[in-house]
């Protein structure tokens, strides 16, 4: 993961990286640091924690200098400390880098250049600050220092370099991990992500892999590994700069629970065709015969992504009868998949940059898979590089728990879905219905979010519990998934989604009248028998939160607590359970005093391995 960022125009480059960092923030926060060209030297400041304590930290940056390179970090290498914190110097301090990735042969060269260099840190980073210090000596020039560094490298970086003797330069590169150069008026922007600088240029330069651009008032030139010059078009970044802005509510994460009113529509409103009962997707069309024709779909994702990918398996399956597997992004990659010609692979992603996810898609390609994204992001690396993509237009998530994405994801799915039925069996009342419900779920959202003092409530009384399991059945399985998944990532409590009937086979051992379940049990085909797995918990003394239909009173007899959800028709259902357990989980990480937007160890784009 980690956030990098570099500035080289003419303004004070301290507070644009610092503007560019807090806008990177969302890909790491365990410490930061800047580095400003001053005269023939650098300074820098780094800080453990959040940007903002860099920024308070470093003000005496402000007014230094116009070239500058800054980092947020998510640590691989090194605990979170100053030392370990970017830039990265040589034993000059006259070279500071920052990076994204994480090299992997780095001990080896360590080894090597240990005799003759004094290292610093722990990290694999600073490797790359000796070997281009090194080839300086014998290559006399910043340019051809760096490319004879970079063939050194294994693994994967996005790096901007700066050398105090050649202070009008900036030197940036990639392999493996996104990186782009923004273009504007007499200066230049380098960062992980445009977001970084959109608010000064939406004129951007991509960079792929094995690219190297040095960067000067002379402009930008970007050569491969080789030296040989590659000629590249600048694109137009379509999104406008996000607000950074809460609206009044004390998290993002709230903030983006509530938003789900909106953004679920958003996903869906210029793609329904009430008439015809069925989803417009343009860029999907000429895919259609092939998607139809194809024996077996593929789904590659990672974490809540990948729960949304079991609920596509559950819609995709029952509506279009063509089998569907899900696979964890990380272990499909690795496990040389067998893919047949006519297969098709969805990789879901929110970031459209998590990097398990965006191998697991070049190795479909590469055996011959069509690959369609879901995504939210237009310019992101998955985005750019599937045939074709499906945008789930949430807006910008900040929260590290994903939850808006989430929805938005299962509603592009369930377009899909009902796309490609209504080519096959599904009849057009059919597809109407399902449009119907589609176009009342953000009223249904709207009710369960204006009845949630209940689920505060339930928060009050079990926020102090070490231990949580979630259950649910068919559509809703994947949200006992998720609704954990949420939990402990921000309240840091050890919770487990399983299939409620799977309860039987070990985890029932754990039930006590300490330990809290929470049941999804919308009346849906299997509410007879998830009943009978209440009966299970309850006869052991477990306490039984349900997720119910309004008007259901059996699960009153048999639950200690009730929350509510609309009625809706069964696979839509997961995009309304999955609302309360965002929200209780959300309520209990506030009462646990823990950080809900930046959770500990966790970072918004996962970009390494
Ligand atoms: C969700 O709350 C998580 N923070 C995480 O599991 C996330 O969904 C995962 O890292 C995948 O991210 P992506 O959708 O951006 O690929």
């Amino acid at each position: 993961m980690c956030g990098i960022v570099g500035y080289l125009g003419e303004k004070n480059a301290a507070p644009l990286l610092f503007d560019g960092l807090r806008r990177l923030e969302y890909r790491g926060y365990d410490s930061a640091g800047i580095a400003v060209v001053s005269g023939r030297s650098l300074c820098s400041v780094k800080t453990v924690g959040k940007v903002e304590l860099l920024v308070e930290a470093a003000k005496e940056l402000h007014g230094v200098g116009t070239v500058g390179i800054a980092h947020t970090r998510w640590a691989t290498h090194g605990e979170p400390s100053v030392p370990n914190a970017h830039p990265q110097f040589d034993c000059t301090e006259s070279i500071a880098i920052v990076h994204n990735g994480i090299i992997e042969n780095y001990p080896a060269l360590r080894k090597r250049l240990e005799e003759k260099h004094r290292f610093m840190s722990e990290t694999d980073t600073e490797v790359i600050a000796h070997l281009i210090e090194e080839y300086l000596i014998t290559d006399g020039s910043f340019e051809p220092a760096v490319r004879r560094a970079l063939a050194d490298l294994q693994g994967t970086y996005a790096i901007a370099v700066l050398f105090a003797y050649e202070h009008e330069t900036i030197i940036a590169a990639r392999q493996g991990s996104p990186l782009v150069v923004g273009l504007g008026e007499g200066e230049y922007f380098v960062a992980s992500d445009p977001a970084a600088f959109l608010k000064h240029t939406a004129n951007v330069l991509y960079l792929s892999d094995g690219e190297m651009a040095v960067i000067s008032p002379d402009g930008v030139n970007i050569t491969d590994l080789a030296n040989n010059e590659i000629q590249r078009d600048a694109v137009q970044v379509t999104r406008e700069p996000e607000e950074l802005e809460k609206n009044g509510f004390p998290h993002f994460m709230l903030k983006e629970i509530f938003d789900q009113t909106q953004t679920i529509e958003e996903s869906f409103c210029e793609r329904l065709d009430d008439e015809e009962g069925t989803a417009r997707l343009s860029t999907l069309l000429d895919f259609f015969p092939h998607i139809l024709r194809s024996r077996r779909i593929t789904i590659v994702a990672c974490g809540t992504s990948w729960h949304a990918g079991l609920v596509g398996e559950y819609m995709l399956e029952r509506y279009t009868h063509i089998p569907v597997e899900v696979e964890y992004a990380s272990e499909f990659r690795y496990r040389d998949p067998l893919l047949m010609p006519d297969d098709v692979v969805i990789a879901i992603s929110q970031s459209g940059e998590t990097a398990d996810t965006l191998a697991a898609l070049r190795e479909a390609k590469c055996k011959g898979a069509i690959v369609i994204g879901i995504c939210n992001s237009a310019e992101s690396s998955i985005a750019r590089e599937c045939d074709a993509t499906l945008f789930m237009n949430a807006g910008q998530e900040i929260g590290v728990a994903s939850t808006k994405a989430y929805t938005s994801q299962l509603v592009v799915l369930l377009l899909l879905t009902l796309a490609l039925a209504r080519k096959k069996t599904m009849s057009r009342d059919e597809g109407q219905l399902l449009i119907r419900e589609l176009r009342s779920l953000p009223g249904k959202i709207e009710r369960i979010l204006t009845n949630s003092a209940s689920i505060l409530r339930i928060a009050e009384e079990f926020y102090q519990c070490q231990h949580f399991l979630y259950l649910g059945r068919g559509f809703n399985f994947p949200n006992a998934l998720e609704g954990a998944l949420k939990l402990k990532e921000i309240s840091y409590i050890h919770a487990e989604g399983y299939p409620a009937a799977e309860m039987k086979h070990g985890p029932i051992a754990l039930i006590d009248a300490n330990m809290p379940v929470v049941f999804l049990a919308p009346r849906d085909h299997t509410y007879e028998k998830i009943l009978s797995n209440i009966q299970e918990v309850k006869a052991r003394k477990g306490r039984i939160i349900t997720v119910a239909d309004e008007e259901d009173k059996d699960v009153e007899q048999v639950s200690d607590y009730v929350i509510r959800i609309p009625k809706t028709i069964e696979a839509l259902t997961p995009i309304l359970t999955i609302v309360p357990l965002q929200f209780l989980a959300y309520q209990i990480a506030v009462l646990r005093g823990c950080n809900v937007d930046q959770p500990r160890n966790l970072a918004k784009s996962v970009t390494v391995e």
